[in-house]
């Protein structure tokens, strides 16, 4: 498809009612074309979480439209839902969740499960997705055999062993030191110039600072949305 991977138009998001009502996102619109990388900042409450979650499907807006990879989301039911989820997108979370005492090519290889990809098949492209985040020679390990930073390449293979449209991650190094930090953002580089499409959230300026994309929100709004040359890659 040659549209862009996200179009979303006038978002708004509002929790609860009467005193309680939060307007958590106040007509967010944005357009990811294909291949862009980008990264959205913004103070703890600005509706970072809340946006994250209805890009990703998860949730859905109190009003406004969304296309994702050119599906309108908002007119899909639940099952159909679930389906574009798992095809079109590839989570990474803070916290890894990778299965424990499960090999990482195992890791790796259960989207492709649920896709009904056979065994062998699987195996190969886990395999490869490993390699392209440096661990080939990890795959019979265990997560707690790896490090934080290793375990996050291994989530990142497992987001992206399916080929999704979208690269999602929510605050991935959020749980990372320096030196991890840098050896996921050195995959996201690749990943990036190799012409995935990344969409992350960050409270840490150094990864705002990586991407080809600014956008910080203020209170539920885009308040800046710049392009940035690659100082750092
Ligand atoms: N389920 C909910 N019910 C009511 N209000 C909510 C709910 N989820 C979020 N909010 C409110 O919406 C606003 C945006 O929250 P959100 O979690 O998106 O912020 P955030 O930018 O992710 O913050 P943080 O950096 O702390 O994770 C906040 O004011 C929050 O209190
Ligand atoms: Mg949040």
């Amino acid at each position: 498809m040659s549209g862009p991977v996200l179009d979303v138009r006038d978002l708004w998001k509002i929790y609860g009612e009467g005193e309680a009502t939060v307007h958590a996102l106040r007509g967010v619109t944005l357009t990811v074309e294909r291949g862009d990388y980008v990264a959205i900042m913004g103070s703890s409450g600005s509706g970072k979480s809340t946006l994250m979650n209805i890009l990703g499907a998860l949730d859905v807006p109190t009003s406004g439209a969304y296309l994702l990879d050119g599906v309108d989301v908002s007119k899909l039911a639940d099952r159909q839902l679930a389906l574009a989820r798992n095809r079109l997108i590839g989570f990474i979370f803070q916290a890894f969740n990778l299965i424990p005492r499960t090999s990482a090519v195992a890791n790796v290889e259960l989207p492709l499960a649920y896709a009904g990809v056979r065994p062998k098949e699987r195996r190969r492209r886990a395999l490869e997705a490993l390699e392209t985040v440096g661990l080939a020679d990890r795959a019979r390990h265990e997560p707690n055999q790896l490090s934080g930073g290793q375990q996050q390449r291994v989530a990142v293979a497992r987001a992206l062993v399916t080929e999704p449209a979208l690269l999602l991650a929510d605050e991935p190094t959020g749980n990372l030191d320096t030196r991890s930090t840098e050896d996921v953002l050195q995959v996201f580089d690749r990943l990036s110039a190799a012409g995935r499409t990344i969409v992350l959230i960050t409270h840490e300026p150094e990864v705002g600072a990586r991407t080809k994309r600014l956008i910080r929100l203020v209170d539920g709004r885009i308040v800046h949305d710049v392009r940035q040359a690659a100082l750092t890659r």
